[in-house]
């Protein structure tokens, strides 16, 4: 007798989207029968991780037959120090995806409201959904900046959450702070408001601090180290807030979601700093490089302040599908309803020279 799974899920989850991630390296090269591809879909950072974290991983891996230290005491007082905040004030997750989810299941739940842009991170969308809260997408601007006014109009008694990515995923696109600033001055005072920083280090040279300078009693700050810190794979992440929006989302936590190479690589990873910052210039230096040449090409879609840069043309999934012909895996922005855009992320200068190179082929191509 078939088993009816449908029946037997709770009504939101039939009606979830799964979160679609870029293309694996192993499925393009069995697509296309290659031997070897470039993956520039998921803004990894191409440089991996600080020699000084992945030197502390292999001293750590003799210790993986004992459980990880629940509450990530070592890594909290290093981000602490850090922040200059207390560790009550951290809250740690299997990357900033799991904070976000946590922080919307806390704050939000059937008949609630989140608030997010319709083309900023798609997480904030599922996470709302899975919690069986409803979501509230704002059209940008001009198709790429948050509307914040048009936030600030869509709060109702039942807004619960409000999410921002600044920089945001995927237009690319920076608000200021004193923008950011006006529009949680305009907000009810127990509204959790979510500043999503995963591309901050991209951005630091330019907004230092300032950003945890943000006030607001429901403020959340969240980072990653997916990102810039190249630890992606370990997946760690971590929000900063009053202690009792972090205690109470600990309440969802499950006791290991950090587990014991995430959590020593990114002690080591954040003790070497200047390693990373040097690689996070070199990242915006060869994100120049990649808008002057799609400016050239007539295919710039806008400047992007994290570490992937926006091609724009209307036969992007021609495009698309040349590129993976090359073996280069570029991540399609139809699901974000861009569906004349391919985000690009910053790979190393050789791979950032191929994609261009390959590009410029397509160009020759079709004018012939
Ligand atoms: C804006 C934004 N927030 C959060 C995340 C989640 O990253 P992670 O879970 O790896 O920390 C991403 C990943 O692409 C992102 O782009």
């Amino acid at each position: 007798m078939t088993i009816d799974w449908m029946g037997r899920a709770v009504v939101q989850a039939a009606g979830l989207h799964p979160y679609i991630p870029g293309k694996p390296v192993e499925t393009l090269l069995r697509e296309k029968g290659l031997d070897r591809a470039i993956k520039l879909a998921s803004n990894e950072n191409p440089y991996g991780p600080s020699p000084k974290a992945i030197a502390a991983m292999q001293q750590a891996s003799g210790e993986v037959h004992r459980y990880p230290d629940g509450d990530a005491t070592v890594l909290k007082e290093a981000l602490a120090d850090f922040h200059d905040v207390n560790t009550d004030q951290i809250l740690i997750g299997n990357g900033s995806n799991e904070v976000l989810e946590l922080l919307i299941r806390t704050f939000a739940g059937s008949g609630d409201e989140v608030i997010y842009a319709q083309r900023g991170f798609i997480v904030y969308a599922l996470a709302a959904q899975a919690a069986g809260a409803t979501g509230i997408a704002v059209p940008e601007l001009d198709g790429l900046s948050h509307d914040l006014d048009g936030m600030a109009a869509a709060v109702t008694k039942r807004t619960k959450v409000v999410c921002i990515a600044n920089p945001n995923n995927p237009t690319g696109t920076l608000l200021s702070n004193a923008s950011i600033q006006a529009f949680l001055d305009s907000l009810p005072r127990d509204v959790v408001v979510i500043i999503d920083e995963a591309y901050y280090e991209f951005v630091a040279d330019q907004m230092g601090d300032s950003m945890l300078d943000l006030s607001h009693p429901g403020l959340v700050i969240s980072r990653t180290f997916s990102k810039a810190y190249g630890l992606a794979g370990c997946r760690v992440g971590y929000a900063m807030a009053d202690r009792v929006i972090v205690g109470l989302a600990n309440r969802f936590r499950e006791p290991f979601n950090i587990n014991l190479l995430a959590q020593t690589a990114a002690v080591a990873a954040l003790e070497d700093g200047d390693w990373v910052m040097a690689r996070v210039a070199e990242t915006v230096a060869e994100r120049q490089k990649l808008e002057t040449e799609l400016d050239e090409l007539g295919m710039f879609g806008g400047h992007s302040f994290g570490n992937f840069v926006l091609l724009r043309h209307r036969r992007s999934s021609e495009i698309l599908r040349h590129l993976e012909d090359h073996g280069i895996i570029p991540r399609p922005l139809a699901p974000y309803g861009m569906a004349d855009y391919l985000r690009i992320s910053v790979g190393l200068p050789e791979e950032n020279t191929e994609f261009l190179s390959v590009l410029k082929s397509i160009v020759g191509e079709s004018e012939e």
